[in-house]
């Protein structure tokens, strides 16, 4: 199981709610160890997640590995298990692998003994609580009922805390009929607890399923749409961030999810996107999976073009040459690694042979290791350990490099003393900007070829 998002939601709720208990249950005994840890080293890190934790566990939270014992005594029960895109069988590299979510299920059918509300939060195809209450329906035992309810999670890594805190929406989706909008109205009434009411929407189940989905497809769509117009602006001479800001002032557009990058990451953009492709081909709309399955391309194309753009500038080889890569998570606040863009890149100078110095203040080293064997499986790890090293500081990582590579805007390279850096690096000295993040003139001064994505 994977509880990262349920073990949030849930921490608010038993936060916020003295009066309910949370048991958050997983079969991974390391994991609920380190949720158990007297000095609250939390299996990953997220800004504020100790305090809420501090608050609450032993009180009325609880992390366990006694599944069965947490289906029996739970009146609300939230399936958060992992839904990964499928590797192989019939909808290889595009469906969500639903095999976690029917194990699940179908092991709170066996258990449960009284009836049950089931919410589906992790991100699922549309329909998918059909086939859930199906397998319950098929399997309870008489005077035992099943209500499912889909409640889809919106929060980002990163800022997880202040947006469970303050939601923009919570999506409530349930069929409508008298028993589903009863299991509705009991989850609505948890939220009401901290969530103002007119920001609990409650919908149908489908709807409710589809605009996860579709909340994700939108995001993603944006930031290929901005990247996609970061290459135009480095052929003419526009600068992106400009462009951004004018466009972003029409309240249509509105100015959030418009910062061009070397590429989006995560765990769910490019696997729910793909998810939608598929859904689309299934049901014989293939212009409509072309569309979406394109906002994937665009991100794959940018981060070839960035990789390409570091080779082209540096007199078109990087053979030999020392680059030091800041940041490997696939954003600012979060040590998650899943389709991190620093991941390619690092894949691609290694395939030019290069050297690559990489510091990350969050990611653990062997996570590191582990994305870079996975991306390149053909290569022994001794050789990607040859032309690797993972470093301590930002310092460390620039020493004797020849250009930097900004992968991830983590706020501490703002504060990057660049001068001591360009004193310790070999000339010409590159800085290749991926995030928008530093001030290129005042590095130019200092004497560094600066390289930002969206401008000439
Ligand atoms: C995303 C959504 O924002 C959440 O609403 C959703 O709940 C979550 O996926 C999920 O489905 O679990 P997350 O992946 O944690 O959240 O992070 P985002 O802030 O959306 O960033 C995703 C990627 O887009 C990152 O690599 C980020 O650097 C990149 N990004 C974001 C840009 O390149 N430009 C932007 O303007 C914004």
């Amino acid at each position: 199981m994977d509880p990262v998002k349920v073990t949030k939601i849930c921490c608010i709720g038993a936060g916020y709610c003295p009066h309910i208990i949370v048991t958050i249950v997983d079969l991974n005994q390391a994991r609920v160890d380190a949720w158990n840890s007297p000095d609250f080293k939390l299996p990953i890190y997220e800004p504020g997640l100790e305090e809420v934790v501090r608050e609450a566990r032993g009180r009325n939270l609880f992390f366990s590995t006694d599944v069965d014992k947490g289906i029996e005594e739970a009146d609300l029960i939230f399936v958060s298990v992992n839904t990964p895109t499928k590797k192989s069988g019939v909808g290889a590299g595009f469906a969500a692998d639903l095999n976690y979510v029917e194990l699940a299920t179908r092991r709170i059918a066996q258990v449960a003994r009284t009836s049950k509300i089931v919410v589906e939060k992790s991100t699922v195809p549309c329909r998918t609580a059909e086939s859930m209450r199906t397998i319950l329906e098929a399997n309870s035992k008489p005077g035992c009922r099943f209500d499912i309810l889909s409640n889809p999670e919106f929060l980002a890594e990163g800022t997880a805390i202040t947006d469970l805190f303050k939601p923009d929406r919570v999506l409530i989706g349930s069929l409508q009929t008298p028993e589903g909008l009863s299991a509705c109205q009991s989850l609505a009434d948890v939220y009401a607890n901290w969530v103002p009411k007119d920001r609990i929407l409650t919908v149908g189940l489908w709807s409710s399923e589809l605009s996860k989905l579709a909340a994700n497809a939108m995001l993603a769509q944006r930031i290929s749409s901005i990247n996609a117009l970061s290459a135009i602006c480095e052929a003419t001479g526009a600068n992106i961030d400009e462009v951004a800001h004018a466009i972003g002032y029409d309240t249509r557009i509105g100015p959030k999810f418009l910062k061009a990058s070397v590429g989006f990451g995560g765990s769910c953009f490019q696997k729910d996107i793909l998810n939608l492709v598929y859904l689309s081909e299934s049901l014989h709309l293939p212009e409509v999976a072309a569309y979406w399955r394109q906002v994937v391309e665009m991100n794959e194309h940018q981060k070839r073009r960035f990789s390409k753009r570091v080779v082209d500038t540096m007199f078109n080889t990087i053979t030999g040459k020392r680059i030091a890569v800041l940041g490997f998570a696939f954003k600012a606040d979060t040590g998650d690694t899943r389709e991190s863009a620093a991941i390619t890149l690092i894949r691609d100078f290694q395939s030019e042979k290069a050297y690559v110095n990489i510091y990350d203040p969050q990611v653990p080293h062997d996570q590191i290791w582990t994305d870079l064997a996975e991306a390149s499986p053909l290569v022994p790890v001794e050789t990607i350990q040859k032309q690797v090293r993972i470093c301590s500081s930002a310092m460390e990582a620039c020493q004797d490099a020849e250009a930097v590579v900004i992968a991830t805007e983590w706020k501490e390279f703002n504060d990057i003393d660049w001068e001591q850096v360009y004193s310790r690096m070999n000339k010409p000295a590159f800085i290749f900007d991926g995030r928008l993040l530093v001030d290129a003139e005042k590095l130019r001064k200092i004497g560094f070829a600066v390289t930002t994505i969206g401008r000439p």
